[in-house]
């Protein structure tokens, strides 16, 4: 059966990754991580479409534009995990699985970062194991969909 793609969303600050404070989120690049879930998904026969915005418009209007289309989404919402209810609101709407997704354990983190808004409408959340996040999301998904063996 085909499938429809997977949407790779990820926020604010995230293109910065690899100069972005290394020590908490590593050296490798946002194309790296990318990258990294494209194989994992291409392993299941599944594609991947990605957008990395600043603004949460943006990424409000690629939720929107997923809805019916997309089979999945995986989200690193940044910062805008902790308070952006827009999103919250537009994942709500959206019909397949979601995977929230951090390269940081925001929970043990700054007080303000153990708040997610995206929590509540995600299927599950990957967090703290830095870039192996991708791929561990990727195998989340496939199972979700029914492409994997070991869903
Ligand atoms: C992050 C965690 C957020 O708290 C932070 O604002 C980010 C990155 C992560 O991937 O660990 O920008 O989502």
């Amino acid at each position: 059966m085909t499938l429809g793609p997977v949407l790779l969303l990820s926020g604010p600050n995230l293109n910065l990754l690899g100069q972005r404070e290394p020590a908490i989120y590593g050296s490798a690049t946002l194309d790296d991580h990318v990258a990294t879930l494209r194989a994992v998904l291409a392993g299941g026969g599944v594609d991947l479409e990605h957008l990395q915005s600043n603004h949460e418009g943006d990424l409000i209007d690629a939720v929107h534009g997923a809805r019916g289309r997309v089979s999945a989404i995986v989200i690193n919402p940044g910062a805008f995990t902790h308070y952006a209810w827009g999103i919250h609101d537009a994942l709500a709407a959206f019909d397949g699985p979601i995977v929230e997704l951090h390269l940081s354990n925001p929970n043990a983190r700054e007080a303000w970062r153990h708040i997610s808004v995206v929590a509540p409408v995600a299927t599950g959340t990957v967090c703290g194991f830095g870039g192996a996040g991708y791929a561990l999301a990727g195998q989340a998904v496939l199972g979700l969909l029914g492409r994997s063996g070991s869903s």
